[in-house]
């Protein structure tokens, strides 16, 4: 389970006027679904997507070493500025944080959100990528639910030129989970691959990809609901799942050990059996593990949807 920072949380409702309306919330849902933007909905976007994005790109950072020492980070595409406070969560080594953002109110909002983060150099910079990506490096690139707004043309000089001139080390691309996410990712793993770069999760390598094209590869995060939430959105769960597809890739070469692979569905539990959907670089298989095959048994019962598998430990 995720929880949103305390001090994020509190500026959000700081920003959320009374005004709010559950109604929203679905009218900016089916904006998204029918591929349109969040323009004239920026409360809505705080309260109803922000901290779902947040959780998602958190899950997807905390497949980063603990050891990897992120000093600079560029957020492209940043929106309120949702990456910096889950990039905050993880990075205590953070130096500084450079968001680039094409909507003038959405870099207003994310100023106001981190205005009391005195400690660290941030920066909003406004501007439409890629004509106006910022002449920087950073060792980490995040872009989360940004890349798939954009026309194929965008998408591929985009990638082109991040990859070559703002990556100094790690990428970081989240979509939504769905198959139209999933392809936007598919599209960035085969631009990385032939480009020398290294997939480091959640694929175990750098192989084709084996999932059929009926199905996409997607993973789920639980997000806890705080009671304002809870009443701004009229919910009665004290939580929320957040499905998103995603990639991490780097300059550095990554090493795998044989066999491991990632659970990429919910693990089925049924009396006496537990079947895992794995995926290496042997491609996908299904694996059922009966309850007397006694230590591995209980290994599959502790794991969870995303999680590695490694075998043999
Ligand atoms: C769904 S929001 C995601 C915001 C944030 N990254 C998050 O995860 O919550 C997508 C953001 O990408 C921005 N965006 C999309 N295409 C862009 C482009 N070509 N140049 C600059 N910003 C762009 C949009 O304005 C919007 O703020």
């Amino acid at each position: 389970m995720i929880y949103l920072l305390k001090q994020l949380e509190y500026s959000i409702q700081k920003i959320i006027s009374s005004s709010f309306h559950q109604q929203k919330a679905v009218e900016l849902r089916t904006r998204y679904q029918e591929n349109k933007n969040h323009k004239g909905l920026y409360d809505t976007y705080l309260m109803s997507r922000m901290p779902a994005t947040y959780a998602a790109i958190s899950r997807v950072l905390s497949d980063l070493p603990l050891d990897s020492n992120i000093k600079t980070v560029l957020d492209i595409g940043s929106g309120p500025g949702t990456g910096l406070w889950a990039v905050l969560a993880h990075f205590k080594a953070l130096e500084s944080y450079t968001g680039l953002e094409g909507d003038r109110q959405f870099i207003e909002l994310a100023k106001v959100l981190s205005e009391e983060l005195k400690t660290l150099e941030i920066n909003w910079k406004q501007g439409v990528y890629p004509k106006e990506l910022p002449d920087m490096s950073a060792d980490l690139v995040l872009m989360s639910y940004t890349l798939g707004e954009n026309s194929q043309e965008t998408l591929e000089k985009t990638l082109e030129s991040v990859w070559k001139h703002n990556v100094s080390e790690w990428l970081v691309v989240v979509e939504p989970g769905t198959p139209k996410g999933f392809n936007t990712i598919l599209q960035t793993r085969a631009y990385i691959t032939t480009k020398g770069g290294y997939i480091y999760t959640p694929c175990k390598g750098n192989y084709n990809c084996p999932l059929s094209e009926k199905d996409w590869c997607h993973f789920s995060v639980r997000l806890a609901r705080s009671s304002f939430q809870k009443k701004v959105k009229g919910a009665t769960l004290p939580y929320e799942d957040e499905k998103f597809s995603y990639l991490v890739a780097r300059k550095s070469p990554v090493r795998f050990d044989e066999g491991d692979a990632r659970i990429i569905k919910k693990p089925v539990v049924r009396s006496g059996h537990i079947t895992l959907d794995l995926c290496n670089e042997s491609g996908y298989q299904r694996m059922t593990v009966s309850k007397s095959q006694k230590d591995i048994y209980q290994k599959a019962k502790k794991s969870e949807w995303g999680d590695d598998w490694e075998r043999d430990k």
